[in-house]
């Protein structure tokens, strides 16, 4: 057991932590949301919903939720699906690389354990992409075992509740806070628990505009009583994401097709098809003397280009807007080349020549579709 007063952390006596419980789990009982993965405890839909939540806010996941389920309505589907509508049912939501374990884990499943879901925290923590965090919230919600599940929410609702003096950013004191939840969680509604403290630290207890007042466990909370609430959690600022710069090539041959490029070797867009993408050293300073199509970037880039498609092409002279899209860690800056070429030439293995009308059976990553509506509403207006 942790020593907590190492932590700066007073850690409450039992009958204090059992009134916890029972105030927690009231206002659960009486104000939890209805979400869609609430309706039963299938472990694959606890699963679903985890994976969708850890990046995206409730009220965007529903939809998509209920995409998913009637698309892959089992562990058996999932496994089974074609790469193309596994990324296609997951546009929009981004980090493809967590539908893409899904996969590997539904496959999993199928292989070593009947296709069902496996029952204890170790086996469950085994399969790909699964972590302590949705470990725990599969084990405790589907499978009523006592396990917690820390996410940034509940670290900033006991950060609050015991002005924990740790950075909730650093890895390193999860460790913490899975201890603090071991503790306190109800042994007998440990996924109820846990889902109290999820709504708790996505409403009442969010990052930003807090409602305190209407907290209903805020007797219990050392902030709210000290009147710390703008303290906690602490938190240091996140790194600044490394910028990439970038030019997308809009090429549109005599038929009105577009050139696409089928992505199969970088990690982070595998699979998904996009306008040839180039990158360049560095942006250059935007000058309308001399329009960002003339700067050396936009030459040393078509130059590129035109080695890997050595097609005849008349550039449009126009500036769109530039394409920002921030990705974990790294922030693209696209700037967006329109051409027509002549002919309709043939394209090496990779690419194919596709009318906008057929766009929707590719795959698209968001910086590809934030091109497209660009693009687009550029083609409407002239
Ligand atoms: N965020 C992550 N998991 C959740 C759940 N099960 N319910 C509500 N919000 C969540």
């Amino acid at each position: 057991m942790i020593n907590f007063k190492k932590y700066g952390i007073e850690m409450w006596p039992e009958e204090k932590i059992q009134a916890f419980r029972l105030a927690l789990l009231t206002w659960y009982d009486q104000e939890k949301r209805d979400l869609p993965w609430r309706e039963n405890i299938d472990p694959y839909r606890i699963w679903v919903s985890e994976i969708m939540l850890q990046q995206t806010r409730v009220d965007t996941v529903i939809p998509y939720f209920h995409r998913f389920l009637k698309t892959f309505p089992t562990i058996q589907d999932l496994a089974a699906a074609e790469e193309e509508l596994l990324l296609k049912t997951w546009e929009g939501l981004g980090y493809y690389s967590r539908v893409r374990n899904m996969q590997i884990a539904a496959q999993t499943m199928v292989e070593d354990y009947h296709g069902k879901f496996p029952e204890t925290i170790e086996e469950i923590r085994k399969l790909k992409g699964i972590g302590p965090y949705t470990a725990g919230a599969i084990a405790s919600i589907a499978f009523n075992l006592p396990e917690p599940a820390v996410d940034g929410n509940v670290m900033r609702v006991l950060a609050r509740l015991f002005e924990v003096d740790l950075d909730i950013g650093n890895p390193s004191n999860r460790k913490v806070f899975q201890v603090m939840m071991e503790v306190l969680i109800d042994p007998k509604r440990p996924g109820d628990f846990n889902q109290a403290l999820m709504d708790l630290g996505s409403d009442i207890e969010a990052p930003v505009n807090p409602r305190p007042e209407d907290s209903p466990v805020k007797e219990f909370s050392a902030a709210y009583k000290h009147g710390t609430m703008d303290k906690y959690p602490i938190k240091a600022p996140k790194k600044k994401p490394i910028s990439i710069y970038l030019k997308a090539f809009v090429l549109q041959n005599q038929e009105g097709k577009f050139l696409l490029e089928k992505n199969d070797h970088s990690k982070l867009l595998a699979g998904f098809w996009h306008f040839p993408l180039l990158e360049v050293e560095e942006e250059q300073e935007l000058n309308l003397f001399n329009p960002v199509s003339e700067g050396n970037d936009v030459l040393d880039a078509r130059t590129r280009l035109e080695a890997d498609y050595p097609f005849a092409i008349d550039w449009e002279e126009i500036t769109l807007p530039q394409v920002k899209h921030v990705f974990s860690h790294r922030k693209w800056h696209v700037d967006i080349l329109l051409g027509h070429v002549r002919g309709n030439p043939d394209v090496p293995e990779g690419s194919l020549w596709v009318s906008a009308e057929d766009f929707s059976s590719y795959p698209f990553a968001r910086p590809q579709q934030k091109i497209w509506e660009i693009v687009e509403s550029n083609l409407k207006a002239t």
